[in-house]
């Protein structure tokens, strides 16, 4: 069958480039904040941040040799598919991270962590707007990847993983060019085929877990995610659905 041509193009990419920084997503919003009608795809690369922060306000270590990103994408989308930009990033980078391990696969960790060999190597952060008429005009994604070292025991590095020393900058470049053919894909065709992608990589299938949420926890199978990004949690025979919240622990 023949595929409908692309209406869009990729994203077009202008890439700043830093030694340091408090973090790339506080410079991203502060140039946003003096411009705010930057265009979508400038993106913030710094070899340092002093005040990296990740979900929840939690600290992002630094790293020595490792990838800190911040971009900026203005999606044609209502706020009910947030949901799925959050995965559809997830899997752009899982998707990178693999093309430099031959001999393993990354997993995916509701809702966009990237695990190889059971530790997190990689996370993403996205910030949104204020919302207007139920949209939102524009987000900030925020990814932290650790190639060359990992700062915390419960994480690992890609080089760990790799037969080959892995270039920051050839990997920023293979990232950016993935998310963009996920992301022009996606605004198209929609999350059918990007969902089912997903599914394949979720670190959690067939597995017990327990999630975080606020001060509670929940445990329960994991069951699946759903079209919109929801975890789809199995408890007392009900499907729990939940939209934001974080996997603490998964036994077989
Ligand atoms: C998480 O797993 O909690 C998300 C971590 C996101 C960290 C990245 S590093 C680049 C960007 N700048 C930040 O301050 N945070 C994000």
């Amino acid at each position: 069958m023949q595929q409908p041509r692309y209406s869009r193009v990729a994203i077009i990419w202008s890439l700043k480039e830093y030694d340091c920084v408090p973090s790339t997503q506080s410079t991203l919003k502060d140039l946003i904040e003096n411009n705010t009608e930057l265009p979508e795809g400038i993106v913030i690369h710094a070899k340092r941040q002093t005040n990296g922060y990740g979900r929840h306000g939690r600290v992002w270590e630094q790293g020595d040799g490792n990838l800190y990103l911040s971009f900026l994408v203005k999606p044609k989308c209502s706020l009910d598919r947030v949901g799925q930009l959050s995965l559809l990033t997830g899997l752009a980078l899982s998707d990178t991270i693999d093309k430099y391990m031959p001999a393993q696969k990354s997993t995916l960790k509701w809702p966009n962590d990237v695990m190889v060999n059971n530790k997190k190597c990689a996370g993403i952060l996205i910030e949104a707007a204020p919302i207007k008429d139920n949209r939102c005009e524009y987000f900030i994604i925020g990814v932290g990847v650790n190639i060359k070292s990992a700062p915390l025991d419960i994480a690992t590095s890609l080089e760990t993983h790799s037969t080959q020393g892995i270039d920051v900058k050839e990997f920023r470049d293979i990232f950016l060019s993935r998310f963009s053919e996920i992301y022009n894909s996606w605004q198209i065709y929609g999350f059918e085929d990007i969902h089912a992608k997903y599914l394949e990589k979720t670190y959690e299938r067939d597995t017990e877990i327990s999630v975080k949420l606020g001060s509670k926890h929940i445990e329960g199978k994991f069951e699946s995610i759903d079209m919109d990004g929801n975890l789809l949690l199995m408890c007392n025979e009900k499907i729990k659905r939940i939209s934001s919240g974080e996997i603490y622990a998964t036994s077989n």
